[in-house]
């Protein structure tokens, strides 16, 4: 609808999350006419580049990154009309004046989206108030990583802070954007076969994984200074704990979520040296095959410092310590270069008190539900029935009761994460985005690890590329006579 619409001056334009993701998931919702028509974009990039380029470039990412089917003639040009474009290097004031200019006599809110390093936000948030391009309804908006631990995010969090009230800060974990993820909170808060067995009374164990088969993707600079428990435990991981244990919110409203979220994190149990060893494990891939290609490992990538000691899998034993949770493990593992794309919730429910069935088969007899994000959306129970056939007696089988979006909703597109949460931007609601104590909440967690790791100063273990990461990561878990769950 006309009248709705936002400026939005997305810094670091040219980068490859913008190319990637923001002008994709921009254009799907203009494309389905959730953008408003006198919605207007600018690019910023340290290029030199007139906007009729500008145009050109974005029109050319968007052909690689959308189907062939999703590109139309009209959407497209529509869309590449709202693009406009400014020469701008961050760091330094001069250039904001055209900022203004740009935005000057809108009737729309400005809403920066801050799609580059972190330490660069303090700056360009203090030219933004200095070049006189803000208002009380402009907005800011932030990728992860705020930092590198508690400290540095609480310098970064100031700086963004003393321009702009928190409630009209933007910090973007993409994975709460993810269709799957925000179905947790239905499945958990909606449907009372859920809502009353979530907690230790009933579920004996948590897994999450989050598998990628990617490697650095010619990242390795920053990469190697952030590590995987930097790069996807702080945020991501961390992010999926918390809609899994929190406690259920009042009301939908953001900060009745972000209270129950941060007291999630708040009982998380803190790292110390003699747990180390027994409840994480560090990883980093060599050579190895994935689906077939040899691929360098970690120290061979382009750009690497042989030397590193960088972590690009992590394997960690965790408890949140409160009333609901106690006693109950959640085993956490993310790694580059895994087999496959796999990032998945198993909760494992409890066994009957009292077994009836054969003795051998005693460790299949308890539920799993299955939250799986990706590849594929889809939620499955794992229940037991008996097994059919004349000779099988009572024995038991496992079988699914499953949904699968993609059939069950076949006609229904799942957007991107990045759709979805920028359009939650342009509509001011802030429920999916990490309010500042919980980024806080988060690091302090993480130096505890990083603090008793680097006590120890052990190298990670290998893994090759193309595996489930180290072999200690599956040996943690069957301490404890349980598996990673693989089946699905
Ligand atoms: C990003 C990390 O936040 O998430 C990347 O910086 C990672 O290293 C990516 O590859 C994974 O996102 P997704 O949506 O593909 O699971």
């Amino acid at each position: 609808t006309a009248g709705d619409g936002i400026d939005l001056a997305i810094f670091g334009a040219m980068g490859d999350l913008a190319r990637r993701k923001l002008f994709p998931a921009l254009y799907h919702l203009d494309r389905e006419g959730l953008l408003p028509a006198d919605t207007r974009l600018l690019g910023l990039a340290r290029r030199e580049l007139d906007a009729a380029a500008f145009r050109e470039e974005i029109e050319q990412a968007l052909a690689r990154q959308l189907r062939a089917e999703e590109q139309e003639r009209e959407a497209m040009a529509r869309f590449l009309a709202r693009l406009d474009y400014r020469r701008l290097d961050f760091a330094l004031p001069e250039g904001y004046a055209q900022i203004a200019d740009w935005h000057r006599g809108s009737s729309r809110p400005l809403v920066v989206y801050l799609s580059v390093a972190a330490r660069l936000y303090g700056d360009i948030c203090r030219h933004l108030e200095a070049a006189g391009c803000l208002d009380e309804r402009a907005r800011v908006v932030v990728e992860k990583p705020i930092g590198h631990d508690l400290a540095s995010s609480a310098a970064i969090n100031d700086a963004i802070g003393a321009v702009f009230p928190e409630s009209r800060i933007y910090r973007i974990d993409h994975y709460l954007g993810k269709e799957t993820v925000q179905n947790l909170i239905a499945l958990r808060f909606a449907n009372p076969l859920f809502g009353t067995q979530w907690n230790q009374n009933h579920i004996s164990h948590v897994e999450i994984t989050v598998a990628e088969q990617v490697g650095i993707e010619g990242r390795w600079g920053y990469f190697d200074e952030a590590g995987q428990l930097r790069d996807m435990v702080q945020n991501h991981l961390l992010q999926l704990v918390c809609l899994i244990a929190m406690d259920p919110p009042a009301n939908l409203d953001a900060d009745a979520i972000r209270d129950e979220k941060v007291k999630v994190l708040r009982a998380l149990r803190p790292f110390t040296e003699e747990r180390l060893g027994r409840d994480v494990v560090r990883g980093q891939y060599i050579t190895g095959t994935v689906h077939g290609q040899a691929v360098p490992g970690y120290l061979e990538e382009e750009g690497a410092n042989p030397g590193s000691h960088t972590e690009t899998f992590v394997a960690i034993r965790t408890g949140v310590e409160n009333w609901r949770w106690a006693g109950v493990p959640f085993y956490l593992r993310t790694g580059k270069r895994m087999p496959e794309k796999l990032s998945q919730i198993v909760i494992h429910f409890r066994q009957q008190p009292h077994y009836i069935f054969d003795p051998d088969q005693r460790d299949l007899a308890a539920n799993k539900l299955v939250i799986r994000l990706q590849p594929e959306e889809g939620i499955m129970l794992e229940v037991l029935t008996k097994d059919s056939g004349l000779d099988k007696g009572m024995r038991l089988r496992r079988g699914p009761l499953q949904l699968d979006f993609n059939s069950a909703f076949p006609k229904t597109r799942i957007p991107d994460a990045y759709e979805r949460l920028l359009l939650e931007v342009m509509k001011g609601r802030q429920y999916l985005f990490v309010r500042r104590d919980e980024v806080e909440h988060a690091w302090r967690w993480c130096d505890s690890l990083v603090a008793a790791w680097s006590e120890r100063a052990e190298p990670p273990r290998r893994y090759p590329a193309g595996s489930w990461g180290p072999v200690a990561s599956i040996a943690m878990i069957t301490q404890d006579g349980r598996s990673w769950y693989e089946d699905y």
